[in-house]
């Protein structure tokens, strides 16, 4: 294995090599012309569901931006049947019937997971044979507080106003849920590592939803459970919190390898962080995505450990051309 690009490993131990590593969340994706012609042919779900298919986009932005690393394809939702409830996408998830009480939380069952969703795992097995010590593959799940989000309001939304109703009004509800998705979580991410997976990111993308104590109190324990069961699998561990510079304090203390930063937070203190170019800046031309590139290698110049990526998922109308020129950027640097 001795031409492994080892650079993303390397620097989630919190060591600096040659360059920082960098990938893209959400690289394999509609901004691709490779990726659109695949989705004509087949849904989104069920592209997540054919291991061959799936691995197959997994490796495209590995192809066509030569990134240091590979995230499987698949989707935050993707356990959500396994606890008995039906998905779809339109565009964005759809949760039917919606959890709204302590009913609905019995209900809903912990799943023997490899046997719900085994094409997650035989698409991560497919992967490390094609990938061949290419680069390493990264696997990922959501959160325990992003996950019940989307279960109780059933779909994306602006407030989620239906999960914070609960979160406030029955808290003890939301605790059982929070207890249901962290266990499905566990066994979804324990599963991954050992189909293969050689380092687990998990989203939060709703952390931000609430303050820094409601954050504490709903969110942190729960990645806490996860981070340590996942991290006695012998892999390193991202936890990416969108828009949660407001509750950093707690965060820093949920136990990642590296924590996720977006474009709000400076790249600067003691934990390897990831991150953090806005994707909007893709939206611009070569010229401004390599500047903004370049000032944020150098803010994470003085990091033990950073990992070149954007603060949050690529755009689907990025020009294909300027996540090259981000990745270029990265590959020349030299801090
Ligand atoms: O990073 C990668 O390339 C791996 C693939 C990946 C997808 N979703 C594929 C996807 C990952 C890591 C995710 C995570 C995810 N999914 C998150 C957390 C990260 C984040 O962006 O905050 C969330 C909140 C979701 C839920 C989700 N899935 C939404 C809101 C949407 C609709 C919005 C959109 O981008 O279309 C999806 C659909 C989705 N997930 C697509 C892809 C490639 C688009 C589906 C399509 O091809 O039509």
């Amino acid at each position: 294995m001795k031409n492994d690009n080892d650079l993303f490993l390397r620097a989630c131990r919190g060591e600096r090599g040659s360059r920082p590593p960098v990938w893209l969340m959400r690289q394999a994706g509609r901004y691709l012309p490779e990726y659109r012609e695949v989705r004509k042919k087949v849904d989104f779900l069920t592209l997540c569901r054919t291991p061959e298919l799936a691995a197959q986009v997994t490796i495209q932005p590995i192809d066509r931006l030569g990134v240091d690393a590979a995230i499987l394809f698949s989707d935050i939702l993707v356990p959500a049947p396994a606890m008995g409830l039906n998905l779809d996408f339109n565009p964005g998830p759809v949760v039917d019937p919606p959890v709204r009480s302590a009913d609905d939380v019995a209900r809903l069952v912990v799943p023997e997971i490899e046997q719900e969703v085994p094409f997650v795992y035989e698409t991560i097995r497919i992967l490390r044979r094609e990938l061949a010590g290419r680069v390493p593959l990264i696997g990922f799940a959501a959160a325990p507080f992003t996950l019940a989000a989307y279960l109780v309001e059933g779909e994306g939304s602006r407030s989620f106003g239906q999960w914070k109703r609960m979160l406030y009004g029955a808290p003890e509800v939301a605790e059982a849920l929070l207890d249901k998705t962290t266990e499905t979580t566990i066994r979804y991410l324990v599963a991954q590592v050992r189909a293969g997976a050689q380092a687990i990111q998990l989203f939060d993308t709703w952390a931000g939803l609430v303050s820094a104590e409601d954050y504490a109190a709903f969110s942190l324990p729960y990645v806490k459970r996860v981070l340590t069961a996942v991290r006695a699998e012998g892999v390193p561990t991202i936890y990416f919190a969108l828009n949660a510079a407001h509750a950093a304090h707690e965060v820093a203390t949920c136990g990642a390898d590296v924590l996720g930063a977006d474009w709000r937070t400076p790249l600067s203190g003691a934990h390897p962080l990831q991150g953090n170019l806005d994707p909007c800046v893709l939206l611009a031309d070569v010229a401004t995505v390599r500047r903004r590139t370049l000032a944020m290698l150098q803010d994470g110049a003085g990091l033990p450990g950073h990992i070149a990526n954007l603060g949050h998922g690529i755009f689907p109308e990025t020009p294909v051309d300027n996540a090259i020129a981000f990745v270029e950027t990265v590959k020349s640097f030299r801090g």
